[in-house]
This record gives C-alpha cells, sequence and structure tokens, in this order.
C-alpha cells in the first residue's frame, strides 16, 4: 500500500523525480505527474491501465503558467476562466510543443484545468511543470473521491497519496471546448451548464459516445461498477427484481425493501451539490457488497443533477 499523509514536501520530491503521486482536488483524486515529461506521463497510462487514445487533463496553478503550454487563449475561454478558475472546469486549448503527444493522444489541444484544493495548488506552484492527471482509478471504474480509494486500488504501484479530504464537489469537472467559434461542452461535469451559460452565452452539447473521436475517454461504459447496475423507476425495479439480493441508490427517500445498509440515499434533504459529493462513494459502497444487482433513479435534470444523470446513465451501460 502506498502511504497516505499531507507531507507536501515529500510529494514535492517524488514528483520533481518524475514519480506519480495520488493528490486531492475538489471534483476527484487524481493520478498525477510530470506532464512535461513523457516517461511519467508513460507511467500513469501503465497504473490506470488506461487505452494511450485517451488523453489526460494538464493542471496548473494560475493563467500565467498556462500559458507556457498553450498557444493561444480565446476571449470566451479567458471569461470562464476569471469566473471558474480555480474549480471544477476544464477547457480544451492547442498545445504547444513541450506538451508531449503522449498527453494528448496525438491530438494538437490540450485539456487544462486549474483545480481548487489548497495542497494540490500549493504543490502546483512549488514545482516548475504542469501536472497531467487523471482520475486515480482504474480505467472505467468508478472515480475516487477520498484518499483511502486510491489507496485501495492503485496503493500497490504508486509511493504516495496525498490525503486532502473528501472532495467537495465529487464528481469530475466540466470539459468545454472552443472549436469553431462554438463553445461546446463535452463533459458535463462539477461546474453547471447555466453558470456556464450566464458568462458565454448559449453552449452546444456533444453526447458522448463510443465512437467520437474528439474524446475518446467519453465512452459509454464509464463510471461503471462491477455489480450490474439498473436505472429506473424504484418502485418498477424493486417490483420487478423481488427475491433477488439487491441494492438500491436513491436520490432522497428510503424503500423499505432492503435492509438499511443496502440501501445508500443520495441527499436526505434533496440537495443536488450534496447528492453529487456522495454518488462514487455509494456506488464503491453498493459494489463492495456482493450483491447480484444495484438499482438506482434518475435524479432531477438541472444544475449538478445533469452530471449525476449523466454518470448514472454510463454506469448502467453495458461492459463487454
Ligand atoms: O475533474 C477532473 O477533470 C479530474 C481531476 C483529477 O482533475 N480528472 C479527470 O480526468 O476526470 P480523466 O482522465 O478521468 O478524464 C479526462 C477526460 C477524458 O475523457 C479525455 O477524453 C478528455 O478529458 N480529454 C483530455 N484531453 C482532451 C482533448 N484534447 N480534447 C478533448 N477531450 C480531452
Ligand atoms: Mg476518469
Amino acid at each position: 500500500m502506498a502511504r497516505i499523509g499531507s507531507d507536501i514536501k515529500h510529494v514535492i520530491e517524488l514528483l520533481n523525480r518524475n514519480q506519480l503521486v495520488g493528490i486531492p482536488t475538489e471534483t476527484v483524486y487524481g493520478l498525477a505527474g510530470n506532464a512535461f515529461n513523457a516517461n511519467a506521463v508513460a507511467k500513469i497510462f501503465e497504473v490506470k491501465d488506461r487505452p494511450s487514445f485517451d488523453p489526460l487533463i494538464v493542471h496548473a496553478p494560475d493563467l500565467n503558467r498556462v500559458g507556457e503550454f498553450v498557444e493561444e487563449i480565446p476571449e470566451k475561454a479567458r471569461e470562464l476562466a476569471r469566473s471558474f478558475w480555480p474549480g471544477p472546469l476544464t477547457l480544451i486549448f492547442k498545445k504547444k510543443q513541450i506538451i508531449p503527444d503522449l498527453v494528448t493522444s496525438g491530438l494538437q489541444t490540450v485539456a487544462v484545468r486549474i483545480p481548487n484544493h489548497p495542497f494540490t495548488l500549493k504543490v502546483l506552484e512549488s514545482i516548475d511543470f504542469p501536472l497531467a492527471a487523471p482520475s486515480a482509478n482504474p480505467f472505467g471504474y468508478v472515480s475516487p473521491t477520498k484518499a483511502e480509494h486510491v489507496d485501495k486500488q492503485l496503493g500497490d504501484k504508486i509511493p504516495y497519496v496525498l490525503d486532502g479530504g473528501d472532495c467537495s464537489v465529487g464528481i469530475e469537472s466540466t470539459i468545454v471546448s472552443f472549436e469553431e467559434g462554438d463553445t461546446t461542452i463535452l463533459r458535463i461535469g462539477g461546474c453547471k451548464i447555466e453558470s456556464i451559460e450566464k458568462i458565454v452565452g448559449k453552449v452546444k452539447i456533444k453526447p458522448y459516445s463510443n465512437s467520437n473521436p474528439m474524446a475518446p475517454g467519453m465512452m459509454d461504459s464509464h463510471y461503471s461498477p462491477l455489480t450490474p447496475f439498473e436505472v429506473g423507476n424504484l418502485n418498477v425495479l424493486i417490483e420487478k427484481y423481488k427475491g433477488k439480493n439487491i441494492g438500491i441508490l436513491s436520490f432522497d427517500k428510503y424503500y423499505e425493501y432492503v435492509e438499511k445498509s443496502h440501501h445508500f440515499v443520495l441527499s436526505e434533504k434533496s440537495d443536488l451539490s450534496e447528492a453529487a459529493t456522495r454518488l462514487f462513494t455509494g456506488l464503491r459502497h453498493l459494489d463492495n457488497l456482493n450483491l447480484q444487482l444495484i438499482v438506482s433513479e434518475y435524479v432531477p435534470d438541472e444544475g449538478l443533477g445533469r452530471a449525476i444523470n449523466d454518470r448514472l446513465k454510463r454506469a448502467e451501460a453495458k461492459r463487454n
């Protein structure tokens, strides 16, 4: 197992030696390495068992540093950065040469984010390179929102996990691109679409698919628990699977059908932000119970609810 702790100095030393570290952000924990060093980046793909056609997000401490590795920052991007960085928003820019092709899977664009976590900002300010960091989970599985999640799944492959507590947003960043003058949402996430539209006007939303070469990582079957998972009307699903050993992931209500430990309520007070922070913990909890099936329901499709529903839909998509 990796060491878990809050030794920022040690983290900086490891990163300077091109080692990988689990780092906290407000969205999910990242598996971080030197984004300017192809060896460190290659290790990220290896540890995550991630296909090399799925590009990584590069994390920087401020806009000046972003300018060191991207060609230009369009005006709309600048406005979004001013409004939401540091925060759960990733912007796509034309990359400079200094970013290895491995980071972007050969694309000429790079995904960039300034994360909002004091420990990770401190680390980013103290090193001379940005950090490439995908979510710190094995490829295709549920993202980690606690240091222990990272340790449990990747701990034997990395030396250290920087423990910054529970992620305050709990769902990955919203990804936005600016191709051909359009503002397009490539991944619905922790930065609300409604808030983005207040700054830059109407945006396009690009539906995810397995065949979307722009963002190959956004596949239908991401975020999947290992247990079969079905989303729909919970009363109907509970009736349908009577007699089976099932778990329930519900938005705000308890259903009498299963014992309490097999039932995870996302937010008893019907709060979508709270539900987002608890989504991946809930999926992991139920996934560890050896159930035959997990049933769930969509939450109100507004604000962070849209990101939650996106993840539920993808968790349901069949693995093959
Ligand atoms: O909240 C987050 O974004 C977290 C934390 C750690 O920052 N990171 C994260 O990384 O979710 P990851 O690797 O799990 O997801 C990154 C997504 C992938 O789906 C990838 O396809 C997309 O970003 N992406 C990366 N570079 C891209 C590019 N140049 N164009 C389009 N999509 C890109
Ligand atoms: Mg991920």
